[in-house]
């Protein structure tokens, strides 16, 4: 062969490694309202960024026919590329080869780049279609399975990994994605599942669907695995380069700060009046939210699970922070096991990643009952308190309204090292509502009085007196706890002087091999 016939084969080759499992197979993935592996990463990165590895690669299978069936790149696509510049690393797992499953030198291509992406400090985004182990290679692919989890786990901190399901992805599959910081679904194609239904219906008798056991609604709303859920493939995509906007490329990095000509001092009249005059009443916390952070942009992160909390990621005049906020306006912003759990995960994330966390509070208190303390809240509680107390990085606090019990303590306090803790001139800081201590304080005085009417007065009346005593922010204030009472409209401007005032904050952690934060 001469050098323009090598040149030539060598396009072939790229061709027909591009076309995977072939046009039949791809047009089968179309008409499932799917792109293919190549498709979808072309739209995530920057316009001719990609730089593909391993094109070559193919399986050494010689069992069950598999000497003869053979396509380059084996069943997943890996590289580099850009989102808005910066580097990232990318494998795109293809459905139509073997229906995307893992062989031995898939697993090895995936790890390949998530070496790099480690070596490099950039992060790392894993597209999952797939069939799950190739059963034809046996514990070969199981091994390789487990290669990858390892490399999650070494890199869980370290780099960002964001995980993308838009198709299969079952059995021991799932636990790369669930080892990553954020999952996205698709909605109607996607879903995941440790057993699939047939394993369910032989094993517990329950007939259910796959949409049923593991759709991206079902791990939205109810079991919290998935952090998004998106309508198509493309409006998932735009939302992972969306996300990786907000954060570093590692955690040795500060996250970009992006310029912003949202006025600093933008006075918001609206949070004026936004909490109702009776205590009971709810309000939408995601109108706080919006209306003081840059643009009134906010990415929410778990919309659909635990609503009770509010996460995700917004900016203070370009400077990219996590917002935690209890919600009012679903089961009074109570603090449970999963909202727990929720806001836990997430200000680890950004504890990790150098991102600073502003935390919205009004909270009743945790749920009390039956269900709550058989789930173990005592320790999914104490996974929020210990995820504020462990973070070094800013955490500016606002309450808004509540801070009852021992949920005051959990949300960013100034005693789990809250930097700057404000509240608002109607905040309720206290050891319980009015109503329950006073049972409990004057139970016997007022069992006393037998005349209704007379036990309510006397009931009013130390209502009343204990509500002007503790239900204000200037007994905490009085103490330092909080370092201010702001004028509600005026909050963008506080946080934002907060935030800037915090950007050299040093804290450390005593050296220990790992902490043994309640699991
Ligand atoms: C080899 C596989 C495969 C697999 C699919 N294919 N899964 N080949 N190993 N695991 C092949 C099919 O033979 C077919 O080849 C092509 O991929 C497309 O599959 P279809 O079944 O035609 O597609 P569809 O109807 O869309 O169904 C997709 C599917 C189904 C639901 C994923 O294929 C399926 O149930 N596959 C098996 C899933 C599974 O049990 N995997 C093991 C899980 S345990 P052709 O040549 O016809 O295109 C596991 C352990 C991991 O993963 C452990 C880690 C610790």
């Amino acid at each position: 062969m001469n050098q323009q016939e090598k040149i030539k084969e060598l396009l072939e080759l790229r061709e027909k490694a591009r076309i995977g499992g072939g046009p039949k197979r791809i047009e089968a993935q179309h008409k499932k309202g799917k792109l293919t592996a190549r498709e979808r990463i072309e739209l995530l990165l920057d316009e001719g960024s990609f730089e593909e590895f391993d094109m070559f690669v193919s399986h050494r299978c010689i069992d069950f026919g598999l000497a003869e069936e053979t396509y380059l790149s084996d069943g997943v696509v890996t590289g580099y590329g850009t989102i808005d510049g910066r580097i990232v690393y990318v494998f795109s797992q293809d459905f139509t080869v073997f229906g995307g499953s893992l062989s031995e030198m898939y697993a090895a291509k995936i790890c390949k780049i998530m070496d790099k992406a480690m070596k490099v400090g950039a992060p790392i985004i894993g597209i999952n279609d797939s069939g799950g182990a190739r059963i034809q290679e046996g514990v070969k692919s199981l091994g390789g399975y487990a290669e990858i989890f390892q490399r999650n786990i070494m890199a869980s901190g370290v780099v960002p990994q964001i995980s993308a399901v838009f198709g299969p992805c079952a059995g021991g599959a799932v636990y790369s994605p669930a080892l990553t910081d954020f999952i996205l679904m698709s909605k109607d194609t996607s879903y995941m599942f440790v057993t699939g239904p047939k394993v369910v219906k032989t094993v517990t008798g329950e007939t259910v669907t796959e949409d049923q056991l593991g759709g991206a609604m079902i791990h939205g709303a109810k079991s919290g695995v998935t952090h998004f859920v998106a309508d198509t493939e493309q409006e998932g995509i735009a939302l992972i380069r969306k996300l990786l906007s907000y954060m570093p490329q590692n955690n040795l990095e500060d996250p970009p700060i992006m310029p912003c000509d949202d006025p600093i001092d933008r006075l918001e009249d609206s949070l004026n009046e936004i909490i109702p005059d009776n205590p009971s009443k709810p309000y939408d916390v995601k109108d706080v939210i919006h209306a003081v952070v840059d643009y009134n942009e906010f990415v929410e992160v778990q919309r659909h699970y635990a609503p009770n909390i509010v996460i995700g990621f917004a900016r203070f005049n370009g400077i990219s922070v996590g917002i935690v906020a209890n919600q009012p306006n679903y089961l009074a912003g109570v603090l449970d096991i999963n909202s727990s759990r929720k806001a836990a995960r997430f200000v680890r994330f950004c504890d990790a990643f150098n991102i600073p966390v502003v935390t919205f509070v009004d909270v009743p208190g945790f749920l009390p009952g039956t269900t709550q303390e058989y789930g173990g809240i005592i320790i999914h509680g104490a996974k929020l308190l210990y995820a504020y107390g462990e973070a070094t990085v800013p955490k500016v606090t606002i309450i808004l309204r509540k801070a009852y019990g021992g949920a005051y303590d959990v949300m960013s306090s100034k005693h789990l090292r809250g930097d700057i803790n404000y509240a608002w001139p109607g905040a309720e800081i206290a050891v319980m509502g009015p109503k329950g201590a006073i049972e409990i304080l004057y139970s016997k005085q007022y069992k006393e009085i037998t005349d209704l009417e007379e036990r309510m007065k006397f009931l009013q009346q130390k209502e009343e007196e204990y509500r002007r005593k503790f239900t204000t922010p200037y007994e905490a204030a009085k103490y330092g706890f909080i370092d201010d009472v702001i004028e509600p409209r005026n909050t963008r401007f506080r946080i934002i002087r907060a935030l800037e005032s915090l950007r050299t904050k040093k804290d450390i952690n005593p050296p220990k091999k790992h902490s043994n934060l309640p699991l």
